[in-house]
C-alpha cells in the first residue's frame, strides 16, 4: 500500500474497516468501499467539487455511450506504457476509469475525486481500484509512487504530479480543442470565445516535458432531448448560458463537434 496520511503525510496501514498512520490518524473506509482522506480542515466547502446533478447527469450522458471513442482511446494509450501503479486524478464518477482499469487488468489501480458524491456512485464501476475522496492539491500517495497520472477534463495540481511520478513515468492529459462543442457553443452565446488549447502547456513544470499529442475529432448526432439536456448540465455552459438559449437548445436535434486532445507529458 503506497498511501500516506492526509494530515502528518506518514505511511497508512489497513486496519479494521480502515486505514491508519502511526500517529493513529484513522479513516474508515466508507461502505461502497471507498475511502476519505479528505480531512475537514481541507475542504474549502462542505460538499466540494461537481454536485449530485453534475455528477448524474454525466453519468446518463457518458452510459449513454456518446463519448465511447475517448474512452477507447484513452485507455489504448495508457495500456501501451504498461503502468505499474495507475491514478485518475479527478475521476468523476468513474466511467473513463473503469475503462482504464480495464485495459490494465495487472496494474495497481487509483482514483480520486474531490466529490464524495462523485467516488460514491464511481467505486462501483470498478471495486478492484482504490478509490479516494481527497483533494488533488494534497494527493495521499507517496512520492514517485505512480508510472502513470490520467487526468481527464479536470483541473490539474501539475507540482504535485511531478512529486507523485517516478523517473520514465507520465501524465496522460485529455481535454478539449478550441472547435469542441461550438456548434453547442455558437448556439448558447453570441459571441463564441475561442479559446487556447495549448494554454495548459506552458505550465508543464521543468522536470517534465511534452512526449506525445494527438487530437481524435467525431461528428456527434444529438437526437435526444435528455442527451442534449444532460451535455448542458455537465459542462459549465449548464449555469452560464441564459435560460433562454438553454431551452432553445434542448429543444431541437442537431450535432455537434466532439474534438480532443490527448497529451503524453513525461517526468525526465
Ligand atoms: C469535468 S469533471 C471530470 C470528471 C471525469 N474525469 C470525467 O471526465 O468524467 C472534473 C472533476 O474534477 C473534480 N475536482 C475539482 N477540483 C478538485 C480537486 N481539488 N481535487 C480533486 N478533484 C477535483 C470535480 O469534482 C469533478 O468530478
Amino acid at each position: 500500500m503506497s498511501l500516506t496520511c492526509p494530515i502528518c503525510q506518514e505511511a497508512l496501514s489497513p486496519v479494521d474497516n480502515g486505514v491508519a498512520c502511526p500517529a493513529n490518524h484513522r479513516f474508515d473506509r466508507a461502505r461502497q468501499g471507498y475511502l476519505n482522506l479528505l480531512p475537514v480542515q481541507h475542504k474549502n466547502s462542505r460538499d466540494p467539487g461537481d454536485n449530485v446533478a453534475m455528477v448524474e447527469a454525466r453519468r446518463r450522458f457518458l452510459d449513454g455511450g456518446h463519448y465511447a471513442p475517448l474512452a477507447t482511446r484513452l485507455a489504448e494509450l495508457a495500456a501501451e506504457r504498461k503502468p505499474q501503479r495507475w491514478l485518475d486524478i479527478g475521476c468523476g464518477e468513474g466511467y473513463y476509469t473503469a475503462q482504464l482499469a480495464e485495459r490494465l487488468p495487472d496494474a495497481d489501480g487509483y482514483a480520486l475525486d474531490i466529490s464524495r458524491e462523485a467516488v460514491k456512485r464511481a467505486c462501483k464501476r470498478a471495486p478492484q481500484l482504490s478509490w479516494l475522496v481527497a483533494s488533488m492539491a494534497r494527493v495521499p500517495l507517496a512520492d514517485a509512487s505512480c508510472t502513470l497520472l490520467a487526468s481527464v477534463f479536470s483541473p490539474l495540481d501539475w507540482q504535485e504530479a511531478l512529486r507523485l511520478l517516478a523517473p520514465g513515468g507520465g501524465l496522460l492529459r485529455m481535454g478539449p480543442t478550441g472547435e469542441h462543442l461550438m456548434e453547442l457553443r455558437q448556439k448558447l452565446y453570441d459571441e463564441v470565445r475561442d479559446y487556447d488549447d495549448q494554454k495548459h502547456l506552458e505550465l508543464i513544470p521543468p522536470g517534465m516535458r511534452l512526449a506525445h499529442s494527438e487530437t481524435l475529432r467525431f461528428a456527434l448526432p444529438l437526437t435526444s432531448s435528455q442527451a442534449r439536456a444532460d451535455l448542458l448540465a455537465m459542462t459549465p455552459h449548464g449555469w452560464r448560458a441564459s435560460a433562454e438559449r438553454r431551452a432553445a437548445v434542448i429543444a431541437e436535434d442537431f450535432e455537434v463537434t466532439v474534438s480532443i486532445r490527448y497529451d503524453w507529458i513525461e517526468k525526465i
